[in-house]
């Protein structure tokens, strides 16, 4: 699956450094334009095409599921206790083409036998593209999954059945792991080493999950976010954050994560470095500069009475995420 990445680049790579020494300047732009067009033209992109929907073989008709069940009854022992196996409601396989709502009219695979190919396999092993696969469950799920298509899960042929398993789930809503954390981790290892650093959101704990913040199924935002901006993702839980404020703080008001990592890190409080550093990347030359002491800045250096002690920054500006204090705007308690 994230392997893809590595099928889409183009195959000559040492080829084509070479050639560019050659004739550097002639054949620099339309270089560029082949790369261009070997990428755009990888077979994992035209899979993702969204037309691509399941084609039975010729004449292939609905046969019941009781046919199906003669020859795959241990397939079926799970299927039988989720939602897709409630009759009662009339949206689900069990009340439409049962087993073939989802693999296709299966007469063609029962005559001969149960042979491969004439009927819709899913999962990695299977021959039909993940857009295929997630064109079969979206026939009933479209309306659930508005923005799937443009989420960046399709865009990278990661399909339905890439985090749900639809015959053994073990995790809730039909996920494949017991927890949702534990689904995403199996393809995002960075987001799961930030989880275990000492300060980050309660996921593990289950206080919060990936989906509070992101949809897998797919947004119209960046990063599948569930709101345009990072901001407005961390104000629906730290509401106090908002403001408004007199005096706001632009850093913070721009983005949470100039400071912050959403998901964790080795500094408190989710803080991509330590304070006072995360304020001296902006501020290192300021009334009081914080920069550490030198030659010219001891006691009889120029500046020596503008540094601050100790640099603890939040010990006179506590209300840097934004203040209301009357007297100025220097974030002061
Ligand atoms: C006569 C026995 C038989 C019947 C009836 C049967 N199957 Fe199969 N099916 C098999 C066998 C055997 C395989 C394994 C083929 C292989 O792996 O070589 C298979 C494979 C499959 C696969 C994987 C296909 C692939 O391309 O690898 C699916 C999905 C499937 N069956 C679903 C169904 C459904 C749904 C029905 C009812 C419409 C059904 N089967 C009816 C015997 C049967
Ligand atoms: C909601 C869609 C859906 C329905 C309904 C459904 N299946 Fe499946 N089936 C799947 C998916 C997805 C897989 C891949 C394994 C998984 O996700 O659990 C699968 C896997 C299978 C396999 C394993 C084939 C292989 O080698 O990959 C068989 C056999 C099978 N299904 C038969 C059936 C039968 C028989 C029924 C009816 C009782 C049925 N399925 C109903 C979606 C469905
Ligand atoms: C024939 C229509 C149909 C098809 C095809 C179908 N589903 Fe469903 N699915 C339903 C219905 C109905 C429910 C019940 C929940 C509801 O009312 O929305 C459901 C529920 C689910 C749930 C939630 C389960 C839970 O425990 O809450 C998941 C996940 C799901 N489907 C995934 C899939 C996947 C993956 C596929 C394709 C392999 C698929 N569905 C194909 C109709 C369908
Ligand atoms: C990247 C992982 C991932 C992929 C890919 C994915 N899902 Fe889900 N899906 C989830 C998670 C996580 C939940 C549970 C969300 C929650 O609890 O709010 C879920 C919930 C659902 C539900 C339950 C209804 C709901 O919204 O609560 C349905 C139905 C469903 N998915 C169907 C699908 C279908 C159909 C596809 C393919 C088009 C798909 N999913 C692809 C992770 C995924
Ligand atoms: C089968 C592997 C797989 C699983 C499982 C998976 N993802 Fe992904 N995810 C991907 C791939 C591949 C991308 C595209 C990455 C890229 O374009 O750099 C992606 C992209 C994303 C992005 C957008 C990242 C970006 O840079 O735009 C988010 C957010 C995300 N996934 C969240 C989740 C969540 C939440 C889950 C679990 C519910 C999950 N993923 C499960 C493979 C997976
Ligand atoms: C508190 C909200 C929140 C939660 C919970 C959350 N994320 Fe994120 N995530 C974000 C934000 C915001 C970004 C955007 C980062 C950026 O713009 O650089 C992001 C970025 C990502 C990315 C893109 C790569 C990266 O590191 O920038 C992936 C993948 C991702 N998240 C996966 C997950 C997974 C998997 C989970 C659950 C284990 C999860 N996220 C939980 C807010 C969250
Ligand atoms: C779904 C709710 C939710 C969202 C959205 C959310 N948070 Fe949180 N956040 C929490 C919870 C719960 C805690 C833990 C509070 C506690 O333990 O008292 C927390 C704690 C924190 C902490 C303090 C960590 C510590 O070690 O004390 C920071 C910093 C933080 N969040 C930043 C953010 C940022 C930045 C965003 C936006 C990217 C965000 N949060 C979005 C729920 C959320
Ligand atoms: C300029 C850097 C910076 C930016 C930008 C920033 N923070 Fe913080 N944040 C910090 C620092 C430093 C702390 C630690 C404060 C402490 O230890 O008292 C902190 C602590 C927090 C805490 C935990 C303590 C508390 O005040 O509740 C939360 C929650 C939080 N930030 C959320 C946010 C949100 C939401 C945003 C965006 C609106 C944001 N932060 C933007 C630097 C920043
Ligand atoms: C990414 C850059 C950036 C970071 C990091 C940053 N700030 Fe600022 N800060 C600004 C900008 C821009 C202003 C507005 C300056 C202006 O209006 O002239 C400002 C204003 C201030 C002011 C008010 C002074 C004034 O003249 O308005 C204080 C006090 C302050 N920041 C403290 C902090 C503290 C404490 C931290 C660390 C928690 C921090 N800043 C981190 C960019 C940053
Ligand atoms: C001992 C208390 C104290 C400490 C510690 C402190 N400040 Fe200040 N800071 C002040 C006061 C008081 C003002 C207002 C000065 C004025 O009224 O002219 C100020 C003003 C500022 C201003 C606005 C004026 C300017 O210089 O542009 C910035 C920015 C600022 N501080 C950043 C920081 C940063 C970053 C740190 C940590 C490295 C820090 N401060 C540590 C007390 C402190």
């Amino acid at each position: 699956m994230m392997g893809s990445l590595g099928d889409r680049r183009p195959p000559t790579t040492g080829t084509r450094r070479w050639i560019l020494v050659l004739a550097w300047g002639v054949l620099a732009i339309g270089l560029t334009g082949w790369v261009a067009s070997c990428t755009s033209s990888g077979g994992a992109k035209e899979a993702a095409e969204p037309s691509a929907v399941w084609q039975a073989p010729a004449g292939a008709n609905y046969v019941g599921r009781a046919a199906c069940v003669e020859c795959h009854e241990e397939d079926v022992k799970n299927f039988d206790h989720t939602l897709h196996a409630k009759k009662a409601n009339p949206r689900s396989p069990a009340a439409t083409h049962e087993c073939e709502s989802c693999h296709g009219p299966g007469s063609k695979h029962v005559d001969d036998g149960g042979s491969q190919g004439t009927i819709l396999k899913f999962g990695d092993k299977s021959k039909a593209s993940a857009a295929t696969q997630a064109a079969q469950c979206l026939t009933c799920h479209t309306k659930t999954h508005p923005d799937w298509k443009q989420g960046k899960h399709a865009a990278r042929d990661v399909s339905c059945v890439s985090c749900h398993s639809v015959h053994a789930a073990e995790g809730p809503k039909q996920l494949k792991k017991p927890t949702e954390a534990e689904t995403c981790a199996t393809c995002h290892k960075q987001v799961n080493s930030d989880l275990a650093k000492q300060s980050h959101h309660p996921i593990r704990e289950g206080k919060i999950g990936c989906s509070d913040c992101h949809n897998p199924h797919g947004t119209p935002y960046d990063k599948n976010l569930r709101t345009p901006t990072n901001n407005e993702t961390c104000y629906k839980c730290h509401t106090e954050k908002r403001g408004p404020f007199l005096w706001e703080h632009p850093v913070v008001m721009e983005n949470c994560l100039n400071c912050h990592n959403p998901h964790g890190s080795l500094h408190d409080k989710l803080l991509i470095v330590q304070e006072p550093f995360v304020c001296q990347r902006c501020h290192s030359i300021s009334r009081h500069p914080g920069t550490v002491y030198d030659a010219t800045t001891l006691a009889h250096g120029v500046n020596a009475s503008t540094r601050s002690m100790g640099n603890a920054c939040l010990n006179c500006h506590p209300q840097f995420h934004g203040s209301n204090h009357p007297s100025g705007n220097f974030f002061e308690r």
